[in-house]
């Protein structure tokens, strides 16, 4: 029996991923790489969408893919491979445009939110029709689910409705892909600023657990992390924010119930708690961190993994752009 194809992704945007990208996808995609034909790219395309230094572009890309083998998506079951290797997204991206609607792209709320600050006018259109690629990326190998994050639903949503315009316009060509929203996905926030989301631009460095940290410096952050002056250990996001992540983070990782964790730690300080979250977040990353930096020491060996990865999505993603070629009249 075959299973049913999924695509996922993330950009490779900074050196090292972080907890939140572990826990809200890389720890995902390893579940859901058994029960799926899975696809995960690093999506470098997407990501030249902010200006991006080359050589550190480069540098960033393999060592996400490093951190995905590491984490555990194995590229022998799952098919792992570097969006730029793969010309057909962009070649697909192109059609997708010429049949989404101003007005259905300007309605994108993720541009709004992204160039806010600075006002649209001096992002690149690449950024502005970034879901349109996204879109492409999903299409092109008939996948039938993407788990994503709540924040990405619009974006599948537009995959659905450009997919369903083409079938309509040119007759049967894509797979509709249901979305599959992640909501059981706990969501880690910053240690030193527990409002708001871990996030790889957040803007104290000590608030984001890096994969790829020494586990001297991981510790060294959760036993500064933010918390307050009540000195009792329950989960409550709004009134205790900060102990409340370090619930989430101790659950998640140690396979206990945020409930349990309450009893076992009634009536203790939060130095105790703090010491459990770090032996469990050093259990956890420790050899990941270990298995990525041996992936890259053999950068040759690495390569050829993602050689081997991109001709088998090449193959899926040729397949998809040769059958829209041909509908449209090329
Ligand atoms: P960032 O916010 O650091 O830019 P991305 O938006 O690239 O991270 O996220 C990539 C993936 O990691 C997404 O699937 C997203 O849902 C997940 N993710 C990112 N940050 C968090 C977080 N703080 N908690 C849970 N999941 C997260
Ligand atoms: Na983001």
């Amino acid at each position: 029996m075959t299973k049913p194809r999924l695509f996922s992704g993330m950009q490779p945007s900074a050196d090292s991923l972080h907890a939140g990208n572990y826990i809200g996808a890389l720890l995902q995609w390893k579940q859901l790489q058994r029960d799926y034909d899975a696809v995960f790219s690093v999506v470098d395309l997407h990501a030249i969408t902010v200006p991006q230094d080359p050589a550190t572009l480069r540098e960033k890309t393999r060592r996400t893919a490093a951190q995905y083998i590491a984490a555990g998506i194995d590229p022998s079951a799952s098919t792992l491979y570097v969006q730029s290797h793969v010309p057909a997204h962009a070649q697909l991206a192109w059609v997708l445009n010429t049949i989404t609607g101003m007005g259905e792209a300007s309605r994108m709320t993720q541009f709004k939110d992204k160039t806010a600050k600075q006002g649209a006018d001096s992002a690149s259109v690449g950024l502005f029709t970034y879901p349109i690629l996204q879109a492409a990326d999903v299409l092109l190998y008939d996948a039938e689910i993407v788990p994503v994050g709540e924040d990405q639903r619009q974006h599948i949503e537009l995959t659905r409705d450009l997919g369903q315009r083409f079938n309509t316009r040119f007759g049967e060509t894509f797979v509709i892909p249901e979305v599959s929203i992640l909501k059981e996905t706990a969501k880690v926030y910053d240690l030193q600023n527990p409002g708001s989301k871990m996030s790889k631009s957040g803007e104290t460095e000590n608030g984001i657990l890096w994969l790829l940290d020494e586990p001297s410096r991981l510790v060294k952050k959760i036993k500064s992390a933010v918390t307050d002056n009540d000195g009792s250990i329950h989960y409550d996001p709004v009134g205790k924010p900060g102990v409340s992540n370090l619930l989430t983070l101790l659950s998640v990782l140690g396979g206990t119930s945020v409930e349990s964790l309450e009893h076992e730690f009634a009536g203790r300080g939060y130095g105790d708690l703090k010491g459990a979250v770090a032996d469990a977040v050093v259990a956890e990353f420790g050899p990941v961190r270990e298995r990525a930096l041996e992936l890259l020491a053999d950068p040759a060996e690495l390569d050829r993994v993602l050689a081997v990865n991109a001709d088998r999505a090449n193959e899926i993603a040729e397949a998809t752009l040769a059958r829209v070629y041909d509908r449209v009249g090329f």
